[in-house]
């Protein structure tokens, strides 16, 4: 085949689409649910007062990190809102392992991996700029 010459139809579907839009606010409310279950999670959520405004935002959060487009693009001033929060690495790790679980009670394995891949990332970050050690 020549370069530039139209090859086999095999397009790139984002997570986005794959994942879709019901199951990632299925996943989120559920995550906040697990969590506020979680002896040692519960106390860092206790300050937010809308929890279907939180999961909103949070829902749109994941949408655009998968590539999906919202009407309302929103700034997300993540290190500075979680530094304010004070947790260690110990409570990082259980939220990744909350996570994990939620992640796998509704999607399958595959796009789970994909997903959780994307929050190991964002909290390596959170781990190095917030200095938790561990
Ligand atoms: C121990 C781990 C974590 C705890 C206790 C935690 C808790 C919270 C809380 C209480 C808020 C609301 C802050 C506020 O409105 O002032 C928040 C916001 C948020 N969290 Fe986390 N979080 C954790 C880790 C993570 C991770 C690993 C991610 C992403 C992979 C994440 C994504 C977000 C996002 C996108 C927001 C919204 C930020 C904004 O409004 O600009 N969180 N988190």
């Amino acid at each position: 085949m020549e370069i530039g010459e139209p090859g086999p139809r095999r397009k790139l579907i984002p997570l986005c689409d794959k994942i879709g839009r019901d199951h990632v606010a299925a996943v989120v409310h559920d995550f906040y649910d697990r969590l506020h279950r979680d002896a040692l999670m519960r106390p860092f959520f206790e300050g937010i007062g809308d929890f279907t405004e939180h999961e909103a935002l949070i829902a749109d959060f994941w949408w655009t990190a998968m590539g999906g487009r919202i009407e309302q693009p929103r700034k997300f001033d993540m290190l500075a809102k979680h530094r304010a929060l004070g947790f260690d690495a110990e409570a990082l790790q259980r939220w990744l392992q909350v996570f994990e679980e939620t992640l796998l009670a509704h999607l399958p394995p595959e796009l789970a991996q994909r997903w959780l891949q994307m929050a190991q990332g964002i909290a390596d970050v959170m781990q190095r700029h917030l200095q938790l050690g561990g």
